[in-house]
């Protein structure tokens, strides 16, 4: 059985965080193809929006009546009672394909005597609470192949939103990593035991980490984010140990350690820098990564860091060498490729995510 992955909106850092757990997917643009998957695993992903089964694979150039095609596929998963409810959403988005084929299904439902209704809106593909509330169906369209596929898990939207906005203690100020990119980052470490955040602020990483079943400890120069993260723990019903400690001068790790931890990010910016204010801004923060770098963090230990980049258009200004830089101080990095990011469009300071180890 084959499962297509619909990734979020950064897809190459989303389809790295599949690619830890299913090696061999194959990526089909803003989608991950993967063998023999289990549909669960959406629960522990941050970066895949959905989870939809592969029904008919048929090479791009073969012509076919979709309509057809789906209205077969519909047919099976009529309930026993009550109104079917369905929806199509198609990639790319093709606004007069969507509203042709439902046009075309409405007669041939009635006709064998199902009473239905669609979720599309105004020849839109399903939002992801439709998606969830009904069966649906996506078309998705790649060069050498047509999908159709059945939708079989959505992630739970509401579940990570109250995690992100309801916890009892936010600080806008120095910015709070959304769980979805905690989870793709403690994803991308793999941890075994325990994931440490020596700059934890106010604990969305020990909140996933946790909630994902691993132990937890932080720690951070502040106070208050030390507070916060009890807080915010407690309000999710755990707790780990936390402690006020400067990250550049940690002189023990705890014993099989993870490190997952997006660091200073630097000042809020009022609007984009020039390149050359950027540069100075970066500059002036990368002691700071690479003090914590140099503390005797044990062999063999996976660190996985969101360090500032400033989300220029066309032209994205990264901290300058550092990969080289973590090199020069130990540290090997298992992917040799254009840094993956998380910025949303418009944002001045964008995330950068990197993945050491130490040798
Ligand atoms: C961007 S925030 C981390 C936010 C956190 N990921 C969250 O979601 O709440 C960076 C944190 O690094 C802390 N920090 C800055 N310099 C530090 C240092 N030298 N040692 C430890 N923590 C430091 C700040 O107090 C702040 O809480």
């Amino acid at each position: 059985m084959q499962h297509i992955f619909h990734l979020g909106r950064e897809t190459k850092l989303c389809l790295t965080e599949i690619l830890t757990f299913y090696p061999e997917a194959k990526d089909l643009g803003g989608f991950a193809l993967v063998k023999n998957a289990d549909p669960k695993i959406l629960k522990r992903l941050g970066g895949t929006i959905k989870i939809s089964e592969v029904k008919q694979e048929l090479p791009a150039s073969l012509p076919v009546n979709f309509t057809e095609l789906i209205f077969n596929e519909l047919k099976k998963n009529i309930p026993n009672s009550g109104k079917f409810q369905y929806g199509l959403s198609i990639h790319p988005s093709r606004t007069g394909l969507l509203k042709k084929i439902l046009k075309e299904l409405k007669p041939k439902l009635k006709q064998e005597k199902i009473s239905s209704r669609y979720l599309n809106q105004d020849g839109k593909n399903l939002s992801s609470i439709q998606s969830a509330n009904c069966t649906e169906l996506n078309l998705i369209f790649t060069n050498e192949k047509t999908y159709l596929s059945h939708t079989v898990a959505t992630q739970n939207i509401a579940a990570y939103s109250k995690r992100d906005y309801e916890r009892p203690a936010r600080d806008d100020m120095s910015g709070m990593l959304p769980p979805k990119l905690a989870q793709i980052m403690i994803n991308l470490a793999q941890p075994e035991e325990l994931v440490y955040d020596p700059f934890c602020g106010s604990g969305t990483i020990l909140q996933e980490a946790l909630l994902m079943g691993f132990q937890a400890k932080g720690s951070d120069l502040s106070e208050k984010a030390i507070s916060d993260s009890q807080k915010n723990l407690k309000w999710i019903g755990k707790e780990c140990p936390l402690e006020i400690k400067d990250a550049t001068e940690i002189d023990s790790y705890p014993k099989n350690c993870t490190i997952v931890a997006e660091s200073y990010l630097g000042p809020p910016q009022k609007g984009f820098p020039t390149p050359e204010e950027a540069k100075a801004a970066l500059a002036k923060l990368e002691p700071l990564y690479l003090d914590f770098l140099k503390t005797p963090i044990p062999s063999g230990t996976k660190v996985v860091l969101a360090l500032p980049f400033f989300n220029l258009q066309n032209n994205p200004i990264f901290l300058e060498n550092f990969i080289e830089k973590a090199k020069e101080l130990g540290y090997s990095v298992p992917a040799e490729e254009a840094p993956l990011t998380y910025a949303r469009k418009k944002q001045v300071i964008g995330r950068m995510i990197i993945s050491l180890r130490k040798k």
